[in-house]
């Protein structure tokens, strides 16, 4: 089950990129041509934020209790969390920067109930999201990342 977890997280990342990167032409697009918001901007940014909900909760689980779960693994004798590259970065960097991301795609989604002028709703939520995107670029680990962090792009490819 855990693996099927790890290769589900693995997945949802296409997801997450996908539906964010439509979210963000769909905000770009309705704050330039100044249109009106509609139910289908809505439901990009709400089908984003699912996703980005379901991948966190997964993490979460992946962080404590899989295969390098903090619950699971002793860091090794005379190492720290923050000396060791491979633990800070599944420990502290890829949750950190994956949770902020993730509040900053639910703060983009909250502009869709926002009481404001559409053209704001479209401006904030591009901002939001553009934010959100640049941090999951940067703390995936893409298999051009280091020895020990780099991942496959699919599950089951090699890293
Ligand atoms: C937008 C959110 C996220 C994306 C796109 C993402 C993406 C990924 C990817 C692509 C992997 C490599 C999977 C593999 O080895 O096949 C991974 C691993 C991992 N992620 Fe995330 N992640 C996200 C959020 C989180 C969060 C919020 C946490 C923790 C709170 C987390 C914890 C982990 C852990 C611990 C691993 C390593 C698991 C292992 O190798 O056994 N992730 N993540």
């Amino acid at each position: 089950m855990d693996t099927g977890l790890l290769h589900l997280h693995n997945l949802l990342r296409w997801v997450i990129l996908i539906l964010l990167l439509l979210s963000i032409v769909k905000a770009f697009t309705g704050w330039q041509q100044k249109r009106a918001f509609t139910g289908g901007d809505r439901r990009v940014w709400l089908f984003t934020l699912i996703a980005a909900h379901t991948t966190l909760l997964i993490g979460i689980e992946q962080l404590l209790w899989g295969r390098f779960g903090i619950l699971k693994v002793t860091i090794p004798e005379g190492e720290s969390v923050m000396k060791n590259s491979f633990f800070r970065f599944f420990w502290v960097e890829h949750p950190l920067f994956m949770v902020l991301a993730t509040i900053f795609i639910t703060l983009g989604y909250g502009m869709a109930k926002k009481p404001v002028a559409d053209n704001i709703k479209f401006k904030r939520a591009f901002w939001l999201f553009f934010i959100a995107l640049l941090m999951i670029l940067v703390a995936v680990p893409w298999p051009f990342r280091g020895e020990g962090i780099a991942r496959p792009l699919f599950p089951g490819m090699a890293a």
